[in-house]
């Protein structure tokens, strides 16, 4: 038997993704009959309580409600080794069974719960453990590093599923698709050919209700810590040796560490405030009126290895600005000197390679082509591709997937230890307390279009 628990069952995550993400597995007829699922918190729920919040954070989604009779409450208090090895016997849970433990709790809280689980581990032997942690994994390098040292000591690293949602993205994936299953874009993607990439994560939310976790956590570690940086990996990293967890894991580790070290120098921080009829983000409920915490970051980073030399790789990400976007860019040296001086009225552009993420799941590329007629006028024209119109169907919740591959134990869109270390070292610079006393932050109205803000910087 395989136990399925969410920990912090009545939270944010759960709700608004982990719910969902179940509700689509089994509306794609996957019952998953050998699977028992159990809600677990600290907060008093009865049966009823608990699928009626569960139903409430379906209340956009159109399919079949009928697994939320598989799922159960438990009230458990995580620090407590009696009330967790209770909980064992209670559910009978024994030797050969599996048990997956998602972590939807506050990152603070993940030292004690493996701290328990390790005792547990001791005591209820021969089961297959599944550790899951939510971003953040840590709060900065030597936090990350004690969380994985305990988890070393006592589990093993095919044990331990370190989640990046972005990584369960169709279009995420697709970026190795594109790049080892063709032959046309890879020879390219050097500095002979590639000007430049642009990765940007924009987002028109702001932090919702979770003013306890952000301010406490900021975009460095909300975003460029895990989404960008993974993403980054993928789209630079040297070719895996095969498609297989480990070696995809090597080469995202390999392309982190060869990141040139940040200078907190050259980065902007920014924070929004208040515009029109929107709150700024120190009115925010829950925000220390004070606080430094960052709403938005720009930098540019470099990639140390003979294939990226001296590519600039502008990144970007924030929320409560003027659009919801989530792209990577990337921009071709200009080959179009001999039809530019033809006709003023033609716009060569140089050829861009667009991987949108959000808010369209789409591909594509820029081109020059003859514009009709007399003359030999060239203008920019797409190539594209959408997952809508080529495949039919939109793609699958990032999370569906991922949960999905926690059961199949495929840890290939998990992020290793190793990899989250060298993610931690490369913005450690930023977040060190001494400097985030002394931060400098740009203030930038919400809704503003940024670009025009810190461009003008610059
Ligand atoms: C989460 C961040 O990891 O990613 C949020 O904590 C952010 O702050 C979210 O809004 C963006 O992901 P998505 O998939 O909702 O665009």
């Amino acid at each position: 038997m395989k136990y399925f628990i969410i920990t912090g069952a009545t939270g944010d995550l759960a709700t608004t993704k982990l719910y969902p993400a179940l509700a689509e597995i089994f509306n794609y007829n996957y019952y998953l009959p050998d699977i028992k699922f159990i809600g677990a918190g600290r907060k008093e729920y009865n049966q009823e309580e608990y699928r009626e919040l569960v139903q409430n954070s379906l209340s956009k989604f159109t399919g079949k409600l009928d697994f939320i009779e598989r799922l159960e409450y438990n009230q458990i208090d995580f620090g407590q080794i009696d009330t967790i090895h209770k909980f064992f016997t209670q559910h009978n849970i024994q030797s050969g069974d599996e048990v997956i433990w998602y972590m939807a709790i506050p990152p603070q809280a993940f030292n004690d719960v493996v701290d328990t689980l390790a005792e547990v581990k001791n005591i209820h032997q021969n089961i297959k453990y599944k550790l899951v942690f939510e971003k953040p994994f840590g709060s900065d390098l030597s936090s990350a590093q004690a969380l994985n040292h305990k988890l070393a000591e006592n589990f093993n690293e095919d044990e331990i599923y370190r989640v990046d949602h972005y990584l369960g993205k169709e279009t995420v994936q697709n970026i190795l698709a594109l790049r080892f299953g063709n032959s046309m874009f890879e020879p390219l993607l050097n500095n002979h050919y590639v000007e430049s990439i642009a990765i940007e994560v924009w987002e028109e939310r702001g932090i919702d209700k979770r003013a306890d976790y952000f301010d406490k956590t900021g975009i460095i570690k909300d975003i460029l810590q895990n989404h960008i940086l993974q993403t980054l990996a993928l789209i630079a990293m040297e070719a895996p040796v095969a498609m297989e967890a480990e070696y995809i894991r090597d080469e995202k580790h390999k392309l982190i560490k060869s990141l040139r070290p940040i200078n907190p120098q050259n980065v902007i921080l920014g924070q929004y405030i208040s515009a029109e009829g929107s709150r700024g983000y120190l009115e925010e409920e829950g925000v220390n009126p004070n606080s430094k915490t960052e709403t938005y970051v720009k930098l540019t980073t470099y990639i140390d290895n003979p294939r990226w030399e001296d590519v600039p790789i502008y990144i970007s990400t924030g929320k409560r600005l003027s659009e919801n976007k989530a792209e990577i860019k990337i921009s071709f040296k200009p080959r179009f000197k001999y039809f530019s001086h033809i006709d003023e009225g033609c716009n060569p552009q140089q050829n861009e390679l667009v991987i949108s993420i959000q808010p369209n799941e789409e591909v594509y590329y820029t081109v020059n082509a003859k514009f009709p007629g007399k003359g030999m006028c060239i203008q920019p024209v797409k190539l594209h591709f959408t997952y809508e119109e080529s495949f039919g169907q939109k793609s699958q919740s990032a999370y569906a997937r991922l949960i999905q591959d926690i059961l199949d134990s495929d840890q290939s869109l998990f992020i290793r230890a190793d990899e989250i270390e060298a993610a931690w070292n490369y913005v450690n610079p930023l977040i060190k307390p001494e400097i985030i006393e002394k931060r400098e932050l740009i203030l930038y109205k919400a809704g503003a279009n940024i670009s025009e803000i810190v461009d003008n910087i610059y």
